[in-house]
């Protein structure tokens, strides 16, 4: 079957792969979904406030385990290789599958240690989209192995210490200095709701959002865009932000507020400072009036909010590039209430707020911009918010 990606779903051929490439069943399958941030970007790491929902496409892994204590990967996105890694240590797996030991090791490190394991992981998820494949790799095998060690990860206190041990996977394994939405997102998200997190305190709060009943539908734009100098562009910005907060004796950004970016102090801080904290600061109000709104049922009403996102990661935060920013405006142009980059940026993919039936129309824009600029074919899919990760 072809998923709205022009890819593969994966349903139950996890096991049958399992299966041929290790010539056993798995113990256990758990899948979990991919993320679009509705706003508040670059936020989590300065203790701020960020709406992702889960994403119908999920990644699953199927898990065994074995009794030595050898840690073998495959996947059907790479047929015939098998990754097999004799020890765990971080920092030691280059590739693809360093998701997988990243979290597999981090479980060991917190005392749930699973020994030796077989994984089979299949994705729906396009990889580099921004969508958080790799976070939905950490979260599936994360929910695998919490169950074979007898962890029951079914509270949301018990996810809550879970996303951390897979922030610390990637990390401290995989070497990103990202902070804890997207595997919140992947492991705390529900059906129909938009997930507020506080990432100072990690609490999240469920927000209803029926865009069905309204009439409206979230179009997601994979612009294909080649990523470039993501990780150590993404790592600048963190820095800045951290050296910011140092500079103005707070704990964080979080504790800056709009007020404050008009007081000497605020002012003081060198051009580029002052625009990375302008950027956050508000973003945190504007997740907090986004929320509001969704809460008084104005939905449409939130579109003004992610256009003004889109501009402040663009003019301020600098984490956009010419392609999406034609999506964006694209968009628009088209009818959409709202729109704006997802996720860390430098590509990946766009949000568009519109009604349903604008949908094609929207499509058809963006589709023409994309072919006057030569930047080829564009993805597209609409997206309902769907559930965290769970065992299948
Ligand atoms: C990436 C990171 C997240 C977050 C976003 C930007 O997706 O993994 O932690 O910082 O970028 O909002």
């Amino acid at each position: 079957m072809v998923n709205a990606l022009g890819g593969f779903t994966v349903d139950d051929s996890a096991v049958a792969d399992f299966r041929s490439v290790f010539g056993r069943a798995p113990e256990t399958v758990w899948a979990a979904p991919g993320r679009v941030n509705v706003i508040g970007e670059h936020t989590d790491y300065n203790d701020g406030f960020s709406l992702p929902i889960a994403l119908p496409l999920r990644t699953i892994a199927a898990v065994g385990r074995r009794d030595d204590n050898v840690l073998r990967v495959a996947s059907a996105q790479r047929p015939g290789e098998i990754v097999t890694l004799p020890d765990l240590v971080p920092g030691k797996t280059e590739s693809w599958a360093s998701y997988a030991a990243g979290i597999v090791w981090a479980l060991r490190e917190a005392g749930r240690d699973a020994g030796g394991l077989d994984v089979f992981v299949d994705s729906e998820l396009p990889e580099g989209a921004g969508l958080s494949s790799s976070a939905a790799l950490e979260c599936a095998v994360g929910g695998a192995v919490a169950e074979l060690v007898g962890w029951n990860i079914e509270p949301d206190l018990a996810r809550a210490e879970l996303v951390r041990l897979a922030q610390r996977a990637e990390n401290e394994d995989v070497r990103a200095p990202t902070g804890i939405m997207d595997q919140t997102a992947s492991l705390r998200c529900t059906d129909g709701h938009a997930l507020l997190l506080d990432a100072r305190t990690a609490a999240v709060t469920q927000v209803p959002f029926d865009l069905r009943a309204d009439g409206l539908a979230l179009l997601v734009v994979d612009s294909k865009t080649p990523h470039e100098h993501v990780h150590s562009e993404y790592a600048a910005r963190r820095r800045t932000c951290e050296e910011a907060a140092a500079t103005l004796g707070v704990p964080s950004l979080r504790d800056v507020s709009e007020e404050d970016l008009d007081t000497p102090a605020v002012r003081a801080l060198d051009e580029l400072s002052y625009r990375r904290v302008r950027h956050v600061v508000t973003e945190n109000a504007r997740v907090l009036r986004t929320v509001d709104l969704l809460e008084d049922g104005r939905v449409r009403e939130i579109g003004p909010m992610l256009t003004a996102s889109h501009a402040s990661l663009r003019d301020d935060y600098e984490v956009s590039v010419p392609r999406i920013d034609a999506t964006v405006d694209a968009a628009l142009d088209a009818g959409a209430y709202g729109a704006r980059i997802t996720g860390g940026g430098f590509g990946g993919c766009v949000i568009a707020l519109a009604d349903a039936d604008t949908i094609e129309q929207l499509q058809a824009a963006i589709q023409r911009t994309y072919a006057a600029r030569d930047y080829g074919q564009p993805g597209f899919f609409t997206v309902a918010p769907s559930a965290g990760a769970h065992r299948l």
